[in-house]
């Protein structure tokens, strides 16, 4: 951290109406590529996160009644700010969380591209006038902010996907609540200390860190001041969270797990599938909710697009996120390492080949060594699974009615992605894909125009877009009477 070049960026302690708040208690924030303690972090508990909707809830009347002319001012100076600041930003991202520095810079202006856009959608919440069923009367339709809005956010995207949500929320007039995964809260201090220097109002924006997540996790999904609940991470808790939210009917948003597949026709062109794949299953180590999961090869170009991939994945270089040239960094954790493993066991074990990697790698516990599988089915734990780790089970497939009923074969519907040259086939398998966003012929499909969001077991509600303001939004109808005279 002493790289830094303005070390009060690095925060320990939550922010709650304009204050830090610290107690005795703390956890430690670990660099994953190395083990080594980065920053000693306080606690907060269930009393802390309940002042953090309080003063949300205190904040909400004042925030709400600005104009979105001066709320775009705020968020505008909040995203100028994270931008002159996003080396120490990609810093700090990449000591807690692993992911190679241009990654992280990368995420940091990812993040600020929702500040930048959700400044201007907010003068764009547009309502409507329709016409009344007599002449006497007339319907108006107008949009408000829901009101508090809390939000529990992973590791995986520390910066952005806190982002994401804190500025459709903001630019909308609601107040925020987030908590931060433990294992990465440092970039969320951060941004909220840059949100006092912008200047966005003690209340407007909270943040609380802390260990008790159970206990935090209830006071943000049952406390009847907030309006709106958002999440970002397993489809398992985010069922707990569901049910949570019910017994006060929140409005509820959910970025959930995924399973993508990555099918490639047998017209597509193979080098552009390769590079697709390689950049949509290896960002941030495998570990995203969009990555590519199953890669389903046309049976007679399975052999051509696997040894091009494989000699495209053995090239990628991995190592400690700080150190220059560095293509992948660490996964999360040991835990993590362990549970990719297992997959891969129990693949290998129902007859899958390793034909690159396979097993833990030597540069430390949090590392796996960048894997491929061959002779994979689409029943076997890899691919009915979230890998959420560095390894590409190939599976193969006969014709275009197999590779979508095998892409289709999963619980969840967030990303999928083909490549063909077939005009016809775009259409045809868009079309019946079962997911929220589809790349076709392209591997990154995430930007603050389009809305990030899945179907099924992937969650509801959508991120970013002009469509990302509804979640944080009520429709109010009022009826106008008596015109007639
Ligand atoms: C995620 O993994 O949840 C988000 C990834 C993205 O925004 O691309």
């Amino acid at each position: 951290m002493n790289k830094l070049q303005d070390s009060a960026l690095l925060k320990t302690s939550s922010f709650i109406n304009g204050g830090w708040h610290s107690n005795e208690s703390t956890f430690n924030v670990s660099n994953p590529a190395t083990g080594a303690i980065v920053a000693r972090v306080s606690n907060a508990y269930i009393t802390e996160t309940q002042l953090a909707v309080e003063s949300a809830k205190s904040a909400f009347a004042a925030w709400s009644a600005k104009s979105a002319n001066e709320r775009a001012t705020l968020l505008r100076k909040w995203f100028d700010l994270i931008l002159e600041n996003q080396d120490d930003l990609a810093r700090i991202l990449t000591l807690e969380q692993g992911k190679p520095l241009a990654e992280a810079k990368g995420e940091i202006g990812y993040g600020a591209s929702f500040i930048d856009w959700f400044a201007d959608e907010g003068k764009r919440i547009f309502g409507d006038t329709i016409p009344g069923p007599s002449s006497d009367k007339r319907i108006v339709v107008i949009k408000q902010p829901i009101g508090v809005v809390a939000a529990i956010t992973p590791w995986n995207f520390p910066a952005a996907m806190i982002a994401r949500k804190a500025a459709a929320a903001l630019g909308a007039g609601c107040t925020f609540v987030v908590r931060p995964a433990t294992q990465t809260p440092l970039s969320a201090l951060a941004m909220a200390e840059l949100s006092q220097r912008a200047g966005i109002p003690p209340g407007v924006f909270n943040v609380v860190v802390g260990e008790d997540a159970r206990g935090m996790g209830k006071v943000l999904t049952q406390h009847p001041d907030v309006a709106k609940f958002t999440f970002t991470g397993s489809t398992a808790v985010g069922k707990t969270l569901i049910a949570q939210c019910a017994s006060t009917v929140k409005k509820v948003s959910m970025e959930l797990g995924g399973n993508a597949p990555f099918i490639v026709f047998d017209d597509a062109d193979i080098d552009a599938a390769v590079k697709g794949a390689l950049a949509s299953k290896y960002r941030n180590a495998g570990q995203t909710c969009v990555c590519t999961n199953r890669i389903l090869v046309q049976e007679n170009i399975a052999s051509q697009f696997t040894q091009k991939f494989v000699e495209a994945v053995a090239n990628l270089t991995v190592g400690n996120g700080t150190d220059d040239g560095i293509d992948i960094g660490p996964m999360i954790s040991a835990q993590a390492c362990h549970d990719v493993n297992k997959l891969v066991n129990d693949s290998i074990a129902a007859g899958a080949t390793a034909v690159l990697g396979g097993t833990y790698d030597d540069r430390g516990e949090n590392f796996y060594q960048m894997t491929v599988l061959t002779n994979v089915t689409n029943d076997m734990p890899i691919a009915q699974n979230e890998i959420f780790g560095p390894v590409s089970p190939i599976i193969t497939f006969k014709d275009e009615a197999e590779a979508i009923a095998m892409a289709n074969d999963t619980i969840y519907g967030l990303a999928a992605y083909f490549y063909t040259r077939d005009i016809g086939r775009v259409w045809r398998v868009a079309e019946k894909l079962e997911f929220g966003m589809v790349g076709i012929n392209e591997g990154i499909i995430s930007n603050v125009a389009a809305p990030f969001g899945g179907v099924k077991q992937s969650g509801s509600g959508r991120e970013g877009s002009k469509y990302g303001l509804d979640d944080y939004m009520e429709i109010k109808y009022l009826c106008i009477g008596g015109l007639d005279n």
